[in-house]
Protein backbone atom coordinates (compact mmCIF):
# COMPACT_ATOMS: atom_id res chain seq x y z
CA UNK A 1 0.00 0.00 0.00
CA UNK A 2 1.46 3.62 -0.73
CA UNK A 3 1.83 5.50 2.43
CA UNK A 4 -0.94 9.02 0.59
CA UNK A 5 0.68 11.04 3.22
CA UNK A 6 4.05 11.75 1.94
CA UNK A 7 2.27 13.45 -1.03
CA UNK A 8 1.36 16.54 1.51
CA UNK A 9 2.86 18.65 4.08
CA UNK A 10 2.46 17.21 7.40
CA UNK A 11 -0.56 18.97 9.15
CA UNK A 12 -1.19 20.85 5.83
CA UNK A 13 -5.19 20.71 4.37
CA UNK A 14 -3.22 18.63 1.42
CA UNK A 15 -2.35 16.27 4.03
CA UNK A 16 -5.47 15.89 5.91
CA UNK A 17 -7.86 15.73 2.83
CA UNK A 18 -5.05 12.99 1.15
CA UNK A 19 -5.46 10.69 4.41
CA UNK A 20 -8.89 10.18 4.03
CA UNK A 21 -9.08 8.76 0.66
CA UNK A 22 -9.22 5.21 0.34
CA UNK A 23 -6.56 3.59 -2.02
CA UNK A 24 -9.35 0.31 -2.31
CA UNK A 25 -11.83 2.86 -3.50
CA UNK A 26 -9.90 5.07 -6.06
CA UNK A 27 -11.78 6.34 -9.55
CA UNK A 28 -9.83 4.27 -12.43
CA UNK A 29 -10.66 6.74 -14.57
CA UNK A 30 -10.96 11.19 -13.96
CA UNK A 31 -11.82 13.09 -16.51
CA UNK A 32 -11.46 16.88 -16.35
CA UNK A 33 -12.86 20.06 -18.00
CA UNK A 34 -9.84 22.45 -17.15
CA UNK A 35 -12.02 25.83 -17.77
CA UNK A 36 -11.81 29.48 -16.31
CA UNK A 37 -8.33 30.60 -18.06
CA UNK A 38 -10.03 33.72 -19.45
CA UNK A 39 -11.53 34.59 -16.63
CA UNK A 40 -8.71 34.04 -14.74
CA UNK A 41 -6.76 36.33 -16.76
CA UNK A 42 -9.70 38.69 -16.91
CA UNK A 43 -9.00 39.21 -13.39
CA UNK A 44 -5.90 40.18 -13.41
CA UNK A 45 -6.17 42.22 -16.15
CA UNK A 46 -4.43 40.27 -18.15
CA UNK A 47 -4.25 38.82 -21.87
CA UNK A 48 -6.62 35.38 -22.18
CA UNK A 49 -3.46 33.77 -22.79
CA UNK A 50 -1.75 34.48 -19.58
CA UNK A 51 -4.72 32.25 -18.14
CA UNK A 52 -3.73 29.38 -20.17
CA UNK A 53 0.02 29.83 -19.60
CA UNK A 54 -0.69 29.64 -15.70
CA UNK A 55 -3.20 26.36 -16.06
CA UNK A 56 0.08 24.59 -17.33
CA UNK A 57 0.85 24.75 -13.63
CA UNK A 58 -2.35 22.70 -12.96
CA UNK A 59 -1.77 20.33 -15.81
CA UNK A 60 1.46 19.63 -14.41
CA UNK A 61 0.06 19.21 -10.44
CA UNK A 62 -2.67 16.90 -11.80
CA UNK A 63 -0.99 14.79 -14.03
CA UNK A 64 2.17 14.21 -11.40
CA UNK A 65 -0.42 13.24 -8.66
CA UNK A 66 -2.62 11.69 -10.52
CA UNK A 67 -0.09 8.94 -11.25
CA UNK A 68 1.48 8.86 -7.78
CA UNK A 69 -1.94 7.94 -6.04
CA UNK A 70 -2.24 4.93 -9.01
CA UNK A 71 -5.47 6.06 -10.55
CA UNK A 72 -5.20 4.28 -14.02
CA UNK A 73 -5.84 7.19 -16.80
CA UNK A 74 -6.54 10.59 -16.27
CA UNK A 75 -8.11 12.26 -19.88
CA UNK A 76 -7.53 16.39 -19.86
CA UNK A 77 -10.05 17.93 -22.15
CA UNK A 78 -7.77 20.65 -23.63
CA UNK A 79 -8.98 22.09 -26.95
CA UNK A 80 -12.36 21.35 -28.78
CA UNK A 81 -12.96 21.36 -31.72
CA UNK A 82 -15.19 24.23 -31.38
CA UNK A 83 -11.66 25.87 -29.77
CA UNK A 84 -11.07 26.59 -33.57
CA UNK A 85 -13.63 29.26 -33.55
CA UNK A 86 -11.11 31.08 -30.96
CA UNK A 87 -9.11 34.49 -32.11
CA UNK A 88 -6.25 33.33 -34.16
CA UNK A 89 -3.49 34.74 -32.18
CA UNK A 90 -5.24 32.31 -29.05
CA UNK A 91 -4.83 29.19 -31.13
CA UNK A 92 -1.71 29.93 -32.34
CA UNK A 93 -0.47 30.61 -28.18
CA UNK A 94 -2.44 27.67 -27.19
CA UNK A 95 -0.55 25.34 -29.83
CA UNK A 96 2.85 26.91 -29.05
CA UNK A 97 1.79 26.22 -25.16
CA UNK A 98 1.12 22.58 -25.74
CA UNK A 99 4.56 22.06 -27.84
CA UNK A 100 6.30 23.09 -24.80
CA UNK A 101 4.80 21.50 -22.22
CA UNK A 102 5.02 18.10 -24.18
CA UNK A 103 9.26 19.23 -24.38
CA UNK A 104 9.45 20.44 -21.13
CA UNK A 105 7.44 17.45 -19.38
CA UNK A 106 8.38 14.96 -21.39
CA UNK A 107 11.15 13.63 -18.90
CA UNK A 108 8.84 13.72 -15.68
CA UNK A 109 6.59 11.51 -17.85
CA UNK A 110 9.02 9.01 -18.35
CA UNK A 111 9.94 9.00 -15.02
CA UNK A 112 6.49 8.48 -13.74
CA UNK A 113 5.98 5.42 -15.78
CA UNK A 114 3.03 7.64 -17.58
CA UNK A 115 1.95 6.50 -21.08
CA UNK A 116 1.18 9.93 -23.09
CA UNK A 117 -2.01 10.02 -25.53
CA UNK A 118 -3.75 12.24 -27.92
CA UNK A 119 -7.25 11.74 -28.43
CA UNK A 120 -9.43 13.83 -31.31
CA UNK A 121 -8.06 14.95 -34.40
CA UNK A 122 -4.64 14.92 -34.37
CA UNK A 123 -4.41 15.85 -38.12
CA UNK A 124 -5.92 19.23 -37.42
CA UNK A 125 -2.75 20.35 -35.52
CA UNK A 126 -0.01 22.43 -36.93
CA UNK A 127 2.71 19.80 -38.38
CA UNK A 128 5.15 20.97 -35.46
CA UNK A 129 2.58 20.59 -32.45
CA UNK A 130 2.19 16.89 -34.44
CA UNK A 131 5.46 16.31 -34.66
CA UNK A 132 6.17 16.95 -31.31
CA UNK A 133 3.17 15.09 -29.75
CA UNK A 134 3.78 12.08 -31.94
CA UNK A 135 7.16 12.11 -30.70
CA UNK A 136 5.99 11.84 -26.78
CA UNK A 137 3.36 9.01 -27.62
CA UNK A 138 5.84 6.74 -28.99
CA UNK A 139 8.84 7.69 -26.41
CA UNK A 140 5.96 7.01 -23.05
CA UNK A 141 4.48 4.29 -25.46
CA UNK A 142 6.17 1.21 -23.64
CA UNK A 143 5.41 3.14 -19.91
CA UNK A 144 2.54 1.30 -17.55
CA UNK A 145 1.30 3.75 -15.29
CA UNK A 146 -1.05 6.38 -15.79
CA UNK A 147 -2.57 6.56 -18.56
CA UNK A 148 -2.75 10.47 -19.57
CA UNK A 149 -4.87 10.97 -22.67
CA UNK A 150 -4.43 15.13 -23.94
CA UNK A 151 -7.94 15.87 -25.62
CA UNK A 152 -7.35 17.85 -28.75
CA UNK A 153 -9.60 18.73 -31.47
CA UNK A 154 -11.79 16.67 -29.40
CA UNK A 155 -15.65 16.62 -30.03
CA UNK A 156 -17.98 14.19 -28.23
CA UNK A 157 -20.29 13.84 -31.58
CA UNK A 158 -17.43 13.89 -33.81
CA UNK A 159 -16.24 10.78 -31.79
CA UNK A 160 -19.34 8.85 -31.85
CA UNK A 161 -19.35 9.56 -35.77
CA UNK A 162 -15.83 8.26 -36.12
CA UNK A 163 -17.12 5.01 -34.50
CA UNK A 164 -19.97 4.67 -36.47
CA UNK A 165 -18.16 5.44 -39.74
CA UNK A 166 -15.97 2.93 -38.98
CA UNK A 167 -18.31 -0.27 -38.21
CA UNK A 168 -19.63 0.86 -41.57
CA UNK A 169 -16.35 0.93 -43.28
CA UNK A 170 -16.14 -2.45 -41.77
CA UNK A 171 -19.66 -3.70 -42.79
CA UNK A 172 -20.36 -4.63 -39.87
CA UNK A 173 -23.14 -7.34 -38.93
CA UNK A 174 -25.76 -4.85 -37.05
CA UNK A 175 -27.21 -7.84 -35.31
CA UNK A 176 -23.15 -8.38 -33.53
CA UNK A 177 -23.28 -5.10 -32.35
CA UNK A 178 -23.52 -4.42 -28.30
CA UNK A 179 -22.37 -1.51 -26.14
CA UNK A 180 -19.03 -3.69 -25.93
CA UNK A 181 -17.84 -3.96 -29.51
CA UNK A 182 -19.09 -0.14 -30.10
CA UNK A 183 -17.03 1.42 -27.42
CA UNK A 184 -13.74 -0.32 -28.92
CA UNK A 185 -14.25 2.16 -32.04
CA UNK A 186 -13.78 4.89 -29.46
CA UNK A 187 -11.08 6.92 -28.86
CA UNK A 188 -10.69 5.36 -25.34
CA UNK A 189 -10.80 1.72 -26.43
CA UNK A 190 -9.52 -0.07 -24.31
CA UNK A 191 -9.99 2.04 -21.16
CA UNK A 192 -12.07 1.92 -18.62
CA UNK A 193 -15.26 4.73 -18.63
CA UNK A 194 -14.06 7.60 -16.42
CA UNK A 195 -15.69 7.52 -12.55
CA UNK A 196 -15.10 10.98 -12.03
CA UNK A 197 -15.50 13.87 -14.31
CA UNK A 198 -14.08 17.03 -12.88
CA UNK A 199 -14.94 20.52 -14.59
CA UNK A 200 -13.82 23.72 -13.22
CA UNK A 201 -15.46 27.56 -12.92
CA UNK A 202 -18.42 26.61 -12.03
CA UNK A 203 -20.14 25.92 -15.24
CA UNK A 204 -22.81 22.96 -15.33
CA UNK A 205 -22.18 21.51 -18.35
CA UNK A 206 -20.53 18.70 -19.92
CA UNK A 207 -19.60 20.76 -23.51
CA UNK A 208 -19.08 17.44 -25.66
CA UNK A 209 -16.34 16.03 -23.82
CA UNK A 210 -16.96 11.75 -24.06
CA UNK A 211 -20.43 11.76 -24.04
CA UNK A 212 -20.66 7.75 -24.88
CA UNK A 213 -17.76 7.04 -21.91
CA UNK A 214 -19.62 9.72 -19.39
CA UNK A 215 -22.95 7.91 -18.86
CA UNK A 216 -22.44 7.28 -16.15
CA UNK A 217 -19.57 8.99 -14.45
CA UNK A 218 -19.83 11.16 -10.94
CA UNK A 219 -19.52 14.74 -11.99
CA UNK A 220 -17.51 17.05 -9.53
CA UNK A 221 -17.80 20.72 -9.94
CA UNK A 222 -15.81 23.37 -8.89
CA UNK A 223 -16.11 27.49 -8.46
CA UNK A 224 -12.30 27.14 -8.74
CA UNK A 225 -11.06 28.70 -11.73
CA UNK A 226 -8.59 26.17 -13.28
CA UNK A 227 -5.18 28.19 -12.86
CA UNK A 228 -5.73 28.16 -9.62
CA UNK A 229 -6.73 24.52 -9.30
CA UNK A 230 -4.11 22.51 -7.32
CA UNK A 231 -3.90 18.93 -5.43
CA UNK A 232 -6.12 20.16 -2.67
CA UNK A 233 -9.04 20.11 -4.92
CA UNK A 234 -8.14 16.60 -6.60
CA UNK A 235 -8.13 15.46 -3.54
CA UNK A 236 -11.57 16.89 -2.04
CA UNK A 237 -12.90 16.08 -5.70
CA UNK A 238 -12.02 12.12 -5.29
CA UNK A 239 -12.90 12.11 -1.31
CA UNK A 240 -16.79 13.20 -2.68
CA UNK A 241 -16.43 10.98 -5.18
CA UNK A 242 -15.84 8.08 -2.74
CA UNK A 243 -18.88 9.60 -0.47
CA UNK A 244 -21.48 9.33 -3.42
CA UNK A 245 -23.27 5.98 -4.06
CA UNK A 246 -23.05 4.50 -7.46
CA UNK A 247 -26.29 2.97 -8.71
CA UNK A 248 -25.72 2.67 -12.16
CA UNK A 249 -29.26 2.62 -12.58
CA UNK A 250 -30.40 0.49 -9.63
CA UNK A 251 -31.64 0.76 -6.71
CA UNK A 252 -29.95 0.63 -2.95
CA UNK A 253 -30.32 -0.23 0.01
CA UNK A 254 -31.08 3.38 1.69
CA UNK A 255 -33.10 4.27 -1.54
CA UNK A 256 -36.10 4.89 0.38
CA UNK A 257 -34.71 7.29 3.33
CA UNK A 258 -32.24 9.49 0.50
CA UNK A 259 -33.42 12.20 -1.48
CA UNK A 260 -33.72 11.50 -5.38
CA UNK A 261 -31.79 14.19 -6.74
CA UNK A 262 -32.34 15.44 -10.28
CA UNK A 263 -30.12 17.74 -11.56
CA UNK A 264 -31.34 20.95 -13.00
CA UNK A 265 -29.94 24.07 -13.73
CA UNK A 266 -27.09 24.89 -11.48
CA UNK A 267 -29.41 23.77 -8.05
CA UNK A 268 -30.56 19.99 -7.97
CA UNK A 269 -34.23 19.46 -6.88
CA UNK A 270 -35.75 16.93 -4.99
CA UNK A 271 -38.33 14.87 -6.66
CA UNK A 272 -41.51 13.87 -4.86
CA UNK A 273 -42.79 11.14 -6.79
CA UNK A 274 -46.38 12.32 -5.76
CA UNK A 275 -49.26 12.60 -7.75
CA UNK A 276 -50.13 15.94 -6.74
CA UNK A 277 -46.93 17.02 -7.40
CA UNK A 278 -47.31 17.80 -11.30
CA UNK A 279 -50.73 19.86 -10.28
CA UNK A 280 -49.62 21.48 -7.59
CA UNK A 281 -46.38 22.67 -9.08
CA UNK A 282 -48.57 24.35 -12.11
CA UNK A 283 -50.38 26.35 -9.09
CA UNK A 284 -49.45 29.73 -9.01
CA UNK A 285 -48.12 31.96 -5.63
CA UNK A 286 -47.73 28.73 -4.08
CA UNK A 287 -46.39 30.22 -0.65
CA UNK A 288 -49.84 31.56 -0.52
CA UNK A 289 -51.44 28.19 -1.03
CA UNK A 290 -49.39 26.71 1.35
CA UNK A 291 -50.11 29.40 4.23
CA UNK A 292 -54.07 29.45 2.81
CA UNK A 293 -54.09 25.44 3.59
CA UNK A 294 -51.59 25.37 6.50
CA UNK A 295 -53.32 28.18 8.02
CA UNK A 296 -56.19 27.13 9.37
CA UNK A 297 -54.86 23.59 10.16
CA UNK A 298 -52.74 25.55 12.25
CA UNK A 299 -55.32 27.33 13.64
CA UNK A 300 -57.47 24.27 14.51
CA UNK A 301 -54.61 22.67 16.67
CA UNK A 302 -53.93 25.72 18.42
CA UNK A 303 -57.46 26.86 19.40
CA UNK A 304 -58.71 23.18 19.61
CA UNK A 305 -55.64 21.29 20.95
CA UNK A 306 -54.48 20.29 24.33
CA UNK A 307 -50.84 21.47 24.99
CA UNK A 308 -49.77 17.44 24.92
CA UNK A 309 -51.01 17.45 21.59
CA UNK A 310 -49.43 20.65 20.28
CA UNK A 311 -46.55 19.39 21.83
CA UNK A 312 -46.76 16.47 20.28
CA UNK A 313 -47.46 17.89 16.92
CA UNK A 314 -44.13 20.43 17.19
CA UNK A 315 -42.06 16.94 18.25
CA UNK A 316 -43.10 15.79 14.77
CA UNK A 317 -42.82 18.76 13.11
CA UNK A 318 -39.08 18.85 14.58
CA UNK A 319 -38.30 15.41 14.02
CA UNK A 320 -39.06 15.84 10.43
CA UNK A 321 -37.20 19.23 9.72
CA UNK A 322 -33.95 17.76 11.62
CA UNK A 323 -34.10 14.04 8.99
CA UNK A 324 -34.55 16.41 6.40
CA UNK A 325 -31.36 18.80 7.64
CA UNK A 326 -29.86 15.27 7.73
CA UNK A 327 -30.54 14.48 4.06
CA UNK A 328 -29.39 17.43 2.68
CA UNK A 329 -25.91 17.44 4.86
CA UNK A 330 -26.05 13.52 3.33
CA UNK A 331 -26.72 14.54 -0.24
CA UNK A 332 -23.15 17.17 0.57
CA UNK A 333 -21.16 13.80 1.21
CA UNK A 334 -21.74 14.03 5.41
CA UNK A 335 -22.29 11.28 7.32
CA UNK A 336 -24.97 12.68 10.43
CA UNK A 337 -25.64 10.29 13.41
CA UNK A 338 -29.19 10.12 12.22
CA UNK A 339 -30.72 8.37 14.89
CA UNK A 340 -28.68 9.97 17.61
CA UNK A 341 -29.27 13.60 16.61
CA UNK A 342 -32.92 13.19 16.12
CA UNK A 343 -33.24 11.24 20.09
CA UNK A 344 -31.38 14.58 20.78
CA UNK A 345 -33.64 16.93 19.42
CA UNK A 346 -36.75 15.32 20.93
CA UNK A 347 -35.52 15.29 24.30
CA UNK A 348 -35.05 18.77 23.94
CA UNK A 349 -38.15 19.51 22.57
CA UNK A 350 -39.42 17.30 25.70
CA UNK A 351 -37.63 19.75 28.11
CA UNK A 352 -39.28 22.65 26.48
CA UNK A 353 -42.46 20.78 27.30
CA UNK A 354 -42.32 21.03 31.12
CA UNK A 355 -44.59 24.35 32.02
CA UNK A 356 -41.99 24.49 34.41
CA UNK A 357 -39.37 24.40 31.78
CA UNK A 358 -36.12 25.81 33.50
CA UNK A 359 -32.81 26.99 32.11
CA UNK A 360 -31.52 23.78 33.82
CA UNK A 361 -33.24 20.98 32.39
CA UNK A 362 -33.01 22.77 28.83
CA UNK A 363 -29.24 23.22 29.55
CA UNK A 364 -28.47 19.91 30.72
CA UNK A 365 -30.72 18.05 27.87
CA UNK A 366 -28.43 19.83 25.43
CA UNK A 367 -25.28 19.45 27.08
CA UNK A 368 -25.78 15.18 27.70
CA UNK A 369 -27.04 15.69 24.11
CA UNK A 370 -23.53 17.05 22.93
CA UNK A 371 -21.63 14.49 25.16
CA UNK A 372 -23.49 11.51 23.70
CA UNK A 373 -22.82 12.18 20.06
CA UNK A 374 -19.15 13.63 20.91
CA UNK A 375 -18.78 10.34 22.41
CA UNK A 376 -20.83 8.21 19.39
CA UNK A 377 -18.93 10.04 16.63
CA UNK A 378 -16.00 9.57 18.09
CA UNK A 379 -16.33 5.48 18.57
CA UNK A 380 -18.23 5.22 15.33
CA UNK A 381 -15.73 6.81 12.77
CA UNK A 382 -12.19 5.66 12.48
CA UNK A 383 -10.42 8.82 11.32
CA UNK A 384 -10.30 12.39 13.54
CA UNK A 385 -11.18 14.19 10.37
CA UNK A 386 -14.35 11.88 10.44
CA UNK A 387 -15.41 12.00 13.36
CA UNK A 388 -15.34 16.37 13.58
CA UNK A 389 -17.44 15.91 10.46
CA UNK A 390 -19.83 13.38 11.99
CA UNK A 391 -20.36 15.79 15.37
CA UNK A 392 -20.60 18.70 13.16
CA UNK A 393 -22.89 17.06 10.88
CA UNK A 394 -25.02 15.99 13.49
CA UNK A 395 -25.05 18.26 16.32
CA UNK A 396 -25.59 21.47 13.73
CA UNK A 397 -29.43 20.45 12.93
CA UNK A 398 -30.54 19.40 16.77
CA UNK A 399 -29.09 23.20 17.65
CA UNK A 400 -30.45 25.12 14.05
CA UNK A 401 -33.53 23.15 13.86
CA UNK A 402 -34.46 20.81 16.88
CA UNK A 403 -33.31 23.45 19.10
CA UNK A 404 -34.81 26.63 17.81
CA UNK A 405 -38.47 25.14 17.09
CA UNK A 406 -38.58 23.73 20.34
CA UNK A 407 -39.54 27.05 21.38
CA UNK A 408 -42.81 26.74 20.15
CA UNK A 409 -43.01 24.67 22.61
CA UNK A 410 -42.05 26.99 24.95
CA UNK A 411 -44.50 29.33 23.98
CA UNK A 412 -47.46 27.53 24.06
CA UNK A 413 -46.18 26.85 27.62
CA UNK A 414 -45.70 30.51 28.77
CA UNK A 415 -50.11 30.23 29.53
CA UNK A 416 -52.92 28.66 27.83
CA UNK A 417 -54.22 31.52 26.05
CA UNK A 418 -51.19 33.92 25.69
CA UNK A 419 -49.64 30.76 24.58
CA UNK A 420 -52.02 30.38 21.81
CA UNK A 421 -51.87 34.41 21.20
CA UNK A 422 -47.91 34.42 20.97
CA UNK A 423 -47.93 31.71 18.36
CA UNK A 424 -50.25 33.26 16.27
CA UNK A 425 -48.89 36.39 16.69
CA UNK A 426 -45.62 34.73 15.32
CA UNK A 427 -47.79 32.90 13.02
CA UNK A 428 -48.96 35.88 11.49
CA UNK A 429 -46.12 37.94 11.45
CA UNK A 430 -43.69 35.53 9.94
CA UNK A 431 -46.32 34.04 6.89
CA UNK A 432 -47.58 37.49 6.24
CA UNK A 433 -44.02 38.64 5.84
CA UNK A 434 -42.80 35.83 3.89
CA UNK A 435 -45.65 35.98 1.34
CA UNK A 436 -45.18 40.33 0.97
CA UNK A 437 -41.27 39.22 0.70
CA UNK A 438 -42.01 36.69 -2.25
CA UNK A 439 -44.58 39.33 -3.54
CA UNK A 440 -42.48 42.25 -3.49
CA UNK A 441 -39.34 40.55 -4.10
CA UNK A 442 -40.98 39.35 -7.62
CA UNK A 443 -42.31 41.96 -8.60
CA UNK A 444 -39.92 44.98 -8.00
CA UNK A 445 -36.70 43.25 -6.44
CA UNK A 446 -33.80 44.61 -7.95
CA UNK A 447 -31.05 44.89 -5.29
CA UNK A 448 -29.95 41.29 -4.31
CA UNK A 449 -29.65 40.60 -0.60
CA UNK A 450 -27.42 37.13 -0.45
CA UNK A 451 -27.14 36.31 -4.31
CA UNK A 452 -25.02 33.63 -3.40
CA UNK A 453 -27.45 32.19 -1.15
CA UNK A 454 -30.29 32.54 -2.59
CA UNK A 455 -30.55 34.38 -5.94
CA UNK A 456 -33.71 35.49 -5.58
CA UNK A 457 -34.08 37.26 -1.95
CA UNK A 458 -33.60 40.87 -2.31
CA UNK A 459 -33.33 43.91 -0.21
CA UNK A 460 -37.32 45.14 -1.83
CA UNK A 461 -38.10 41.62 -0.48
CA UNK A 462 -36.83 42.26 3.13
CA UNK A 463 -37.77 45.78 3.58
CA UNK A 464 -41.76 44.63 2.50
CA UNK A 465 -41.21 41.36 5.12
CA UNK A 466 -40.12 44.27 7.82
CA UNK A 467 -43.14 46.98 7.19
CA UNK A 468 -45.20 43.86 6.87
CA UNK A 469 -44.24 42.06 10.17
CA UNK A 470 -44.89 45.19 12.32
CA UNK A 471 -48.33 45.60 10.34
CA UNK A 472 -49.18 41.98 11.13
CA UNK A 473 -47.95 42.32 14.74
CA UNK A 474 -50.33 45.67 14.73
CA UNK A 475 -53.48 43.54 13.35
CA UNK A 476 -53.04 40.55 15.78
CA UNK A 477 -53.01 43.58 18.58
CA UNK A 478 -56.44 44.56 16.94
CA UNK A 479 -57.71 41.15 16.32
CA UNK A 480 -57.20 38.63 19.14
CA UNK A 481 -54.33 40.13 21.50
CA UNK A 482 -55.81 43.82 22.98
CA UNK A 483 -53.84 43.12 26.15
CA UNK A 484 -50.21 43.39 23.93
CA UNK A 485 -49.58 46.82 24.63
CA UNK A 486 -49.06 48.94 21.36
CA UNK A 487 -45.02 49.58 22.15
CA UNK A 488 -44.44 46.13 22.55
CA UNK A 489 -46.78 44.64 19.45
CA UNK A 490 -44.49 47.28 16.66
CA UNK A 491 -40.94 45.85 18.47
CA UNK A 492 -42.27 42.29 18.22
CA UNK A 493 -43.58 43.22 14.89
CA UNK A 494 -39.91 44.47 13.76
CA UNK A 495 -37.91 41.60 15.21
CA UNK A 496 -40.46 39.00 13.74
CA UNK A 497 -39.87 39.97 10.22
CA UNK A 498 -36.37 40.14 9.99
CA UNK A 499 -35.79 37.15 12.03
CA UNK A 500 -37.92 35.41 9.67
CA UNK A 501 -35.91 36.40 6.77
CA UNK A 502 -33.08 35.19 8.39
CA UNK A 503 -34.22 31.65 9.41
CA UNK A 504 -34.95 31.68 5.65
CA UNK A 505 -31.51 32.62 4.34
CA UNK A 506 -30.20 30.15 7.03
CA UNK A 507 -31.79 27.22 5.26
CA UNK A 508 -30.68 28.15 1.72
CA UNK A 509 -26.94 28.03 3.14
CA UNK A 510 -27.89 24.57 3.88
CA UNK A 511 -29.28 23.76 0.81
CA UNK A 512 -27.05 25.92 -2.00
CA UNK A 513 -23.75 24.09 0.13
CA UNK A 514 -25.35 20.96 -0.78
CA UNK A 515 -27.12 22.02 -4.36
CA UNK A 516 -29.87 20.59 -3.35
CA UNK A 517 -33.02 22.76 -4.05
CA UNK A 518 -35.81 21.70 -1.84
CA UNK A 519 -34.97 20.35 1.73
CA UNK A 520 -37.20 16.98 1.29
CA UNK A 521 -40.65 15.79 -0.84
CA UNK A 522 -43.45 16.02 2.14
CA UNK A 523 -45.15 19.21 0.47
CA UNK A 524 -46.28 18.05 -2.58
CA UNK A 525 -44.76 21.17 -5.42
CA UNK A 526 -43.62 22.99 -2.19
CA UNK A 527 -40.51 21.00 -0.97
CA UNK A 528 -40.00 19.97 2.09
CA UNK A 529 -41.25 20.56 5.64
CA UNK A 530 -37.96 22.19 6.48
CA UNK A 531 -38.76 24.74 3.39
CA UNK A 532 -42.33 25.75 4.67
CA UNK A 533 -41.11 26.07 8.50
CA UNK A 534 -37.80 27.71 7.68
CA UNK A 535 -38.95 31.27 8.69
CA UNK A 536 -39.81 30.06 12.15
CA UNK A 537 -36.10 28.96 12.90
CA UNK A 538 -35.03 31.93 14.42
CA UNK A 539 -38.07 34.63 14.57
CA UNK A 540 -39.45 31.34 17.63
CA UNK A 541 -37.09 31.95 20.11
CA UNK A 542 -36.75 35.97 18.99
CA UNK A 543 -40.64 36.08 20.61
CA UNK A 544 -40.03 33.54 23.25
CA UNK A 545 -37.24 35.04 24.94
CA UNK A 546 -39.07 39.00 24.02
CA UNK A 547 -42.18 37.43 25.98
CA UNK A 548 -39.83 35.98 28.85
CA UNK A 549 -38.37 39.28 29.23
CA UNK A 550 -40.87 41.92 28.78
CA UNK A 551 -44.30 40.51 28.49
CA UNK A 552 -45.32 37.56 31.43
CA UNK A 553 -41.55 36.25 32.15
CA UNK A 554 -43.22 37.12 35.85
CA UNK A 555 -46.45 35.56 35.49
C1 LIG B 1 -10.76 26.78 -21.13
O1 LIG B 1 -10.69 28.05 -20.57
C2 LIG B 1 -9.42 26.26 -21.37
C3 LIG B 1 -8.94 25.91 -22.60
C4 LIG B 1 -9.73 26.05 -23.82
C5 LIG B 1 -7.56 25.44 -22.80
C6 LIG B 1 -6.93 24.67 -21.71
C7 LIG B 1 -5.48 24.73 -21.92
C8 LIG B 1 -4.54 24.74 -20.97
C9 LIG B 1 -4.83 24.58 -19.55
C10 LIG B 1 -3.12 24.98 -21.30
C11 LIG B 1 -2.52 24.01 -22.23
C12 LIG B 1 -2.84 22.60 -21.91
C13 LIG B 1 -1.93 21.60 -21.83
C14 LIG B 1 -2.43 20.25 -21.59
C15 LIG B 1 -0.51 21.83 -21.96
P1 LIG B 1 -11.40 29.26 -21.30
O2 LIG B 1 -10.38 30.00 -22.09
O3 LIG B 1 -12.59 28.77 -22.05
O4 LIG B 1 -11.83 30.12 -20.06
P2 LIG B 1 -13.12 31.06 -19.93
O5 LIG B 1 -14.31 30.15 -19.99
O6 LIG B 1 -12.93 31.69 -18.57
O7 LIG B 1 -13.04 32.04 -21.05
Amino acid sequence: MTDFSQFAEPHSEEDRLVRRIDQDRLPRHIAVIMDGNGRWARERRLPRVAGHRSGIRAVRETVEMCARLGVEVLTLYAFSQENWKRPRAEVTTLMSLLREYVRKELDTLLGNNIRFNVIGHLEDLPASAQRELGRAMEQTAGNTGLQFNIALSYGGRTEIVDACRALLLERADPDSLTIESFAEKLYTSGQPDPDLLIRTSGELRVSNFLLWQIAYAEIWVTETLWPDFRRAHLFQAILDYQRRERRYGGLNRSETEHPVVVRHSRRVSISTGSPLRGLARCLPMKRVLTALILGPLVWALLRFAPAWAFSLTVALVIARGVWEAYGILAARGARPLRWLGLACALTVAATFDASTSSDFSLGMSLTLGTIVIAIAAMSARDDPADMLDAMQATLLPVWVVGLTLAHLIGLRSIGDEVGRDLIFLLFLCVMLADIAAYCVGSAVGRRKMAPRVSPKKSWEGAIAAFVISIGAAWLARVWFYPELPLKHALIVGALLGPAGVLGDLVESVFKRAAGVKDSGRLLPGHGGLLDRTDSLLFATPVLYYYSMTFLHGAS
